[in-house]
């Protein structure tokens, strides 16, 4: 490999000609399994975990956010690593307690939740995090402990779709308006409660997300003062960001997480909280393609937006290589099998030819969890590389029989 500079989001292969992952070719792996396949790598999941934990000294609990990859094997590497999750809907928590994560570490964020999903929560003694407080209304028990999400009034997101704070969004509870429901819960009984917010996805610049934390701690410090409350914990969600490509740069995590258990420390609050998804998962996975035509100057390959959205959705770009042989080539559009023109998976300026294997990058988080079966494309399987170069199928391709399975 000649020319090619290969760094930072590189990182979950052995070396810059990104063809090995733990010492395991990719090209075995793809004759092995077929393509398109996901590759996670389990070394990368386990270090992107303890960056984490050592950038906030152990002063934050780490709730894996199930919605980035929902695969149980990929939980229970969470559950191993102590962590707990955040589960939007009942299946999310079903999927963490197979994995092993015990209920008192499940914290359940829906929204626009049904009364079914709310008593599926309570049943299990599962902590509900409100988006509304007419949902908290609803419920004919109250429940002993609960959190409600704030919107602190602004958000912050790498594209508008991923922007879950402000105004203008369906997410959370003003603080006025949070101050009445934890005063009304309070009178209720409860007597554990808890605060939470999530603005906004694939933020990397630390100092904006610890001003963004900031404005929290100090929205919550007034709620609990005025509600006459104490939040055993404060939850700043997710949101943690990693670069796409090579001019991205990553998140310092060490400075934000330093400078955040510093601002928290000075509050009477418990404990502090957090929900990493993509931050956790989304640099350890890479999906390995084929090319099956060019044409009209597309790359036309078997990656499409049944399988990853992110670019049809925010207009997401991804980095894209070919796997082995790297030669300079012009500029072309990667496109996949899907009968639509948003089919667009990114950029690539790499010569391919039919036959030659690529890679889509950056596919751990938001990719499997948000694919679709569209134009009958069956989903992929999806492989773990083990930290002794051992492959492990983790879910396997669907087929015929999986759409089948739901018809009556
Ligand atoms: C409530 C909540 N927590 C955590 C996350 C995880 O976000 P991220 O993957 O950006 O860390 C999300 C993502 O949308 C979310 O909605």
């Amino acid at each position: 490999m000649t020319g090619v500079d290969l760094m930072g989001i590189y990182d979950i292969f052995d070396d810059r000609s990104a063809s090995t992952i733990s010492g395991a070719p990719l090209d075995r792996i793809a004759e092995k399994y077929g393509t398109p396949v996901i590759v996670y790598s389990h070394a990368r999941i386990v270090a992107n975990i303890r960056r984490i934990k050592e950038a906030y000294q152990g002063h934050a609990k780490i709730l894996y956010s199930v919605k980035a990859n929902d695969n149980p094997r990929i939980l229970e590497i969470m559950h191993q690593e102590s962590l707990g999750s955040d589960a939007a809907s009942p299946m999310e928590i079903s999927i963490s307690v197979f994995s092993g994560i015990s209920a008192a570490d499940i914290l359940y964020s829906p929204n626009n939740a049904s009364a079914y999903d709310l008593e599926f929560a309570l049943d299990r003694g599962i902590t509900i995090n409100f988006n509304s407080f007419t949902q908290y209304r609803k419920l004919r028990e109250k429940p002993s402990r609960i959190s409600f999400r704030i919107n602190p009034g602004f958000g912050m997101g790498q594209f508008a779709g991923i922007t879950t704070g402000g105004t203008t969004t369906k997410f959370g509870i003003d603080p006025d308006t949070a101050i009445m429901a934890y005063g009304k819960a309070k009178d209720d009984g409860c007597g554990e409660f808890g605060i939470h917010m999530m603005i906004g996805s694939n933020n990397r610049d630390h100092r904006k997300i610890a001003e963004a934390y900031s404005s929290f701690f100090r929205i919550a410090e007034r709620i609990s003062r005025e509600a006459g409350v104490r939040f055993e914990f404060v939850d700043v969600g997710g949101g943690l960001g990693i670069p796409y490509s090579e001019n991205e740069e990553d998140l310092d995590i060490a400075s934000l997480g330093s400078s955040v258990v510093r601002d928290f420390s000075k509050y009477g609050f418990g404990e502090l909280v957090m929900e990493p998804g993509r931050y956790i998962i989304g640099d350890a996975g890479v999906i390995i393609g084929t090319v099956n035509d060019i044409h009209n100057g597309f790359v036309g390959t078997d990656i499409g937006m049944n399988l990853n959205i992110r670019p049809a959705l925010y207009g997401a770009r991804h980095t894209i290589v070919p796997l082995g042989r790297h030669e300079a080539g012009e500029r072309m559009t990667v496109t996949g099998q899907v009968c639509e023109d948003t089919d667009r998976i990114g950029e690539m300026e790499w010569r391919v030819r039919e036959g030659d294997r690529i890679l889509v990058l950056d596919s751990g988080s938001y990719v499997y969890s948000m694919s679709s079966r569209y134009n009958g494309r069956p989903r992929p399987a999806e492989v773990m590389i083990m930290e002794d170069g051992s492959d492990r199928l983790i879910r396997r391709r669907e087929d015929f029989s999986d759409f089948l399975a739901t018809v009556v």
